[in-house]
């Protein structure tokens, strides 16, 4: 995700704290980078895209002077490609008021029309440059910064961390947050800003940790905290005793651990990012996909590698189900080159967390040659797959650094219950009041998975106490799907041999392989298949199987004893979205039995985030 560092002392060396605090944010991946310096005058702001050290270089060949005060910000694209313009710090109309932004900003567009209707102009393709716009409008006024920021923030849906400077106060500093991370940090003389602590960390220990609709000013004496009304709040001061390493991942010891505890925020900003409080459809005009599209369609394809084939498999199932639409779920690989049926009638759904992946580029380039529309459900602004498919569906998930994909797959899958109830609605297979109730299961599934992620600790007791030869993951329905998310990550981590089987084909092959030792991971959310599912497990625990049964609260327990020796119990709720919390007990048990074999949790052997070669 972005990142934002903020600096304001009394000695003339803030753009050098600023350039040294990006660098500590560069771990967590960025395209662009920017830089706001307060001079006696004005506010003097560069940007550029890439990597910072073409913002290095481009200050020292302009001679950017130190100054005492300023901002800097590293972007991971989100609305607008990585690019100059599009990088931070943005300005107000009239250059008196510079923010950068952390999160999305979801009524940007309506906020940006009003702009524009006042006379505004603006210069990029982001959420963020609104933010100024606003905070300008109502700081001429009465020249009041806390209440115009304050004022700026009531008006805003979404999600940020801000740092704010005003072009009049180059002797204050200004931050505020929701749902986005910020922290203030402590100095002697000199005061931070940071989205992060890795940032600040090598110059102080002391920070707070703002909360929602917290405002802060810095000096490079004093720091304070205000509340939306403009009253003084106290914070805790927090001491980080964690050293840098452990810092960039949160306190986390691996990316991978951060990443999954990060899932209930992405995941609410994936479907905050379509969804409106007042409408019982999602916001999905800009997928150009209308009902007369969806009718005059012969055929669906989902291409897609690794896990964002998964996500795929899932959305073909609700798809099917749901939308009543056939579709043909392939790995990327094959697709290439087997000669499928493609045509104009065809629309082609590429999946892919990086953007970059080669085969699936490949299958994409190929579709648009035979005429078919290409819809893109990417993670990474700005990548190949996003610049080249007609339209593009973004899942918010931020970067993903581990290299086994934890976060961008539940995103992936927000995004396939998303795209399922618009195309189930466009074809009246789902009433808005259904959407409405569909809605208001989307808007829980954070909370749930956080209940989930409540039980690490029970779930890492259940890792520790097994140590199987090989593992397999049964599952019907939905569950089959999640159970092939479950054995790749344990493959790909823990490198144990596991399978992926759909329950009631146990009986024609596998079950020969059930003795003494084999674990085998029984995934049971899907009410009308619970019982069939557990009479696959009874036959695999007669053969000695040890039988770990994940299942929703909704199971009757007495149906899982004499046959689950140990069992983890997730929320129940919407059929469909079950998918997405099975997998994070997954999640972990993979996890935790990488970590227990002491492998490198988040550079598996063998394996690379981006394949961008065949
Ligand atoms: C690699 C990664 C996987 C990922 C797959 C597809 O194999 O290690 O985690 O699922 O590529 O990547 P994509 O970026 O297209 O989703």
């Amino acid at each position: 995700m972005c990142g934002i560092i903020g600096y304001i002392g009394r000695e003339e060396k803030a753009s050098d704290m600023i350039m040294e605090g990006l660098a500590k944010l560069e771990y967590r991946g960025y395209d662009s980078a920017g830089i706001a310096l307060a001079t006696p005058s004005g506010i003097l702001v560069e940007k550029t895209k890439g990597k910072l050290v073409n913002l290095a270089d481009h200050l020292a060949q302009i001679g950017f002077p130190k100054g005492y005060a300023g901002i800097g910000h590293t972007r991971w694209a989100t609305h607008g490609e990585p690019s100059d313009i599009n990088a931070h710090p943005h300005w107000s109309q009239n250059h008196d008021v510079v923010v950068v932004h952390n999160g999305i900003i979801e009524n940007y567009m309506q906020l940006r029309q009003e702009l524009l209707q006042n006379g505004d102009t603006f210069l990029s393709e982001t959420d963020t440059e609104i933010i100024p716009h606003i905070i300008a409008q109502y700081y001429e006024k009465d020249r009041d910064p806390v209440r115009a920021i304050s004022q700026a923030i009531s008006r805003m849906r979404g999600s940020y961390a801000l740092g704010i400077m005003f072009a009049d106060r180059p002797g204050e500093l200004y931050a505020a947050r929701k749902d986005s991370p910020l922290v203030v940090g402590l100095g002697r003389h000199e005061n931070y800003i940071a989205s992060d602590i890795p940032a600040v960390l090598s110059h102080t220990r002391d920070v707070y940790f703002l909360e929602d609709y917290d405002i802060a000013i810095l000096d490079t004496e004093q720091i304070r905290i205000v509340d939306r009304a403009g009253h003084s709040v106290s914070r805790d001061v927090f001491h980080v005793t964690w050293d840098v390493a452990a810092a960039e991942k949160g306190g986390f010891p691996h990316f991978m651990l951060k990443e999954i505890h990060e899932q209930p925020h992405v995941v609410r900003e994936t479907l905050n990012s379509r969804l409106l409080d007042d409408v019982d459809a999602p916001k999905m005009e800009d997928l150009g996909i209308s009902k007369e599209v969806l009718d005059g369609l012969k055929r669906i394809y989902m291409v897609a590698c690794g896990t964002s084939y998964h996500a795929a498999m899932v959305g073909k199932y609700l798809i099917e189900r749901v939308a009543r639409l056939s579709t043909i779920v392939e790995t990327a690989s094959e697709f290439r080159y087997r000669d499928p049926i493609i045509d104009e009638k065809t629309l082609v759904i590429v999946v892919s967390q990086s953007g970059e992946t080669a085969d699936t580029l490949a299958a994409l380039r190929m579709s648009k040659q035979a005429g078919a529309k290409v819809l893109g459900i990417v993670n990474v602004v700005g990548s190949s797959i996003s610049r080249e498919a007609d339209y593009v569906f973004y899942t918010w998930a931020g970067p993903e650094i581990a290299v086994a994909s934890t976060k961008a797959y539940s995103c992936q899958l927000a995004a396939m219950y998303l795209l399922t109830a618009h195309f189930a609605m466009l074809r009246g297979k789902m009433t808005p009041e259904e959407f409405h109730e569909l809605k208001g299961d989307l808007i829980g599934l954070p909370a749930k998975i956080g209940e989930i992620l409540n039980q690490e600790e029970e779930i890492k007791k259940i890792v520790d106490a097994v140590d199987p030869l090989n593992v397999f993951y049964v599952g019907r329905g939905l569950d089959y799907y999640t159970g092939m998310e479950g054995s790749l990550k344990l493959k790909e981590i823990a490198y144990l041999h596991s399978e992926a089987y759909a329950a009631g084909e146990l009986k024609h092959g596998p079950i020969a392989m059930i003795e003494p030792g084999t674990l085998v991971i029984g995934i049971v959310t899907q009410k009308s298949l619970v019982e069939k599912t557990i009479s696959n497990l009874k036959e695999v625990k007669a053969r000695g199987a040890q039988v770990l049964c994940i299942a929703t609260e909704d199971v009757d327990p007495s149906l899982m004893d004499g046959v689950a020796d140990e069992r983890i119990i997730i929320p129940a709720g919407n059929w469909m979205f079950t998918s997405l919390l099975a997998n994070i007990p997954q999640q972990l048990i993979a996890y935790y039995m990488s970590v227990k074999k002491g492998y490198d949790v988040d550079k598996p052997r063998n394996l690379a985030k981006s394949v961008t070669v065949e």
